[in-house]
């Protein structure tokens, strides 16, 4: 394949902010789960699970770090920008393509270039989970490490129960995502050519 045909769009803080963050979060779901369905066996107590839900949040919350300075000090922040014009029409575009075009032969309708690393549905379900859903999983998890530090009672309600709602809702979100990527990772030029950029750095348009 001639250098032409292949863009360097994942550099190596980038990789490594991914591969730590990938670990961590997987294990924070399964952990998650654990804990959510009191799960105990005689080698892993539910103090152990708790342990490794607390180190892998510390985890992906130093990874995030160098994610959000990333996105800040190199040119890589730009992608994750969205334009309001023309919003909803091209995530319609790009849904269409995933549920019917792509299965009939049909050309990505936002080819990606050096310019575009991500098509709007891609765009929007990054911003928003790293945005939106990963932030709000830390701050509520770093509350519940230190829940001296949260409010006593809001609508006459725990404010340890409210946090704890807010965190494994946008967990159960991320979680929901996490499928979703791994499945749309898996259109491309082949089926592991996503997974193989993620690794190399290079993708293969
Ligand atoms: C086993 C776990 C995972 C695998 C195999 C995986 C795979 C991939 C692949 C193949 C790409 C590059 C292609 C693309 O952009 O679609 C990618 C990019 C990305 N992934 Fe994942 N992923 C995993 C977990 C996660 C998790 C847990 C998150 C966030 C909570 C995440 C967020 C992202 C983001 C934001 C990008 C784009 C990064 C950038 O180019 O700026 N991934 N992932």
């Amino acid at each position: 394949m001639g250098t032409s045909e292949k863009i360097y769009f994942y550099p190596l803080w980038l990789r490594i902010w991914h591969a730590f963050n990938a670990l961590g979060i997987l294990t924070l779901i399964i952990t998650g789960i654990s804990m959510q369905s009191s799960f105990e066996t005689a080698i892993i107590g539910f103090n152990t699970v708790v342990n490794l839900h607390n180190i892998a949040g510390i985890l992906v919350f130093i990874s995030y770090l160098l994610f959000f300075t990333g996105n800040l000090v190199t040119g890589n922040g730009k992608y994750y920008l969205m334009k309001i014009k023309g919003f909803f029409k091209n995530l319609t575009k790009q849904g269409t393509y995933y549920a019917w075009g792509m299965f009939h032969g049909q050309k990505s309708p936002f080819p990606l270039s050096e310019k575009r690393k991500f098509n709007p549905l891609q765009k929007i379900s990054y911003l928003l989970v790293m945005y939106f859903a990963v932030p709000i999983v830390i701050i509520t998890g770093i509350a519940l490490l230190f829940p001296e530090i949260i409010i006593d009672q809001t609508w006459g309600l725990s404010g340890v129960f409210l946090t704890a709602i807010l965190h494994s809702t946008m967990g159960f979100l991320i979680s929901i995502f996490l499928i979703i990527h791994l499945y749309i990772a898996s259109v491309g030029k082949s089926p592991l050519d996503n997974y193989k950029a993620i690794i190399s750095g290079w993708h293969h348009l």
